[in-house]
């Protein structure tokens, strides 16, 4: 019999009782293993983009990516929630915010999260008033790594720790249930998860908050060719199979071969 479901609400509870533990998963077979491994939060990042379609980064992460990325993870029937990133240009307006939440849940998840504070707050609204649960994106935003010119620190200066913090109450008030913060100073990241009512999950801001998120590849050392700087691989999973498909093939290719077509014999 499969463990009950953790709900979003769940996970909002958990603040200041225990610290939460999430991980990335893009199809059925991970989504399983996270499953195993008991962890709550199963996002459907869109670091798809990256880890497992080759783009450059997110900016080319479609919803219809998405959405059959969602329904492999959802066939795991993890009791994990399972959170699925609203791509780029599908959360510009509360309209099309609710419409493409509606069907990342259709096609399996139980909550979606998308980048931004008081500059889409309106789309987080509509998305909670919809009865959907959301998740917040601060710090850091990768949809926006184009315009920043590279994926940098956040909350270094006076005004970026002002904004962030005014961003992360907006999410609160807009009915968040739980919000990542990306490269934010871990003094900054530490006043958020103080100063907010919901948990907070930091990646790439050292233990300042309620818990934290990793691109499991990262944490598998499953993508070897980058690994960000704060992360340190628990496992070599890239290189074993590398190794193994190259012993299969060594196998292969020195086994005898079968004995050579006989022509055919003439009458
Ligand atoms: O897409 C993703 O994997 C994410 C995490 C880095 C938080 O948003």
């Amino acid at each position: 019999m499969s463990s009950p479901k953790i709900t979003a609400d769940e996970i909002r509870r958990w603040k200041g009782h225990r610290r939460i533990a999430a991980l990335t998963a893009y199809d059925y077979p991970t989504a399983r293993l996270l499953d195993e491994s008991g962890i709550p939060v199963i996002l459907v990042g869109d670091s798809l983009g990256m880890m497992v379609l080759g783009y450059p980064d997110t900016t080319h992460v479609t919803l219809e990516d998405m959405e059959h990325h969602v329904r492999a993870v959802s066939r795991a029937r993890p009791s994990g929630l399972i959170v699925a990133d609203l791509p780029i240009g599908t959360y510009d307006s509360p309209h099309a915010a609710l419409a493409h939440a509606r069907r990342l849940v259709a096609a399996g998840a139980a909550a979606v999260k998308a980048e931004g504070g008081r500059a889409i707050v309106d789309s987080v609204r509509a998305i909670v008033a919809g009865g959907i649960p959301y998740m917040g994106h601060l710090g850091m935003l990768p949809q926006s790594v184009l315009e920043e010119g590279g994926y940098k620190i956040k909350g270094r200066s006076e005004i970026e720790h002002q904004a962030l913090l005014e961003d992360a109450r907006a999410l609160e008030k807009a009915g968040a249930f739980s919000m990542v913060l990306e490269l934010v100073t871990p003094p900054v990241a530490e006043e958020i998860t103080a100063r907010c009512s919901i948990p907070t999950l930091g990646i790439g801001c050292r233990t300042a908050c309620d818990g934290q998120i990793l691109v499991m590849h990262d944490l598998a050392g499953l993508f070897p060719w980058f690994t960000p700087r704060f992360v340190t691989p628990m496992a070599s999973c890239a290189a074993e199979m590398r190794r193994a498909f190259t012993q299969w093939r060594r196998e292969v290719e020195s086994s005898p071969s079968p004995p050579a077509a006989q022509p055919p014999s003439t009458p």
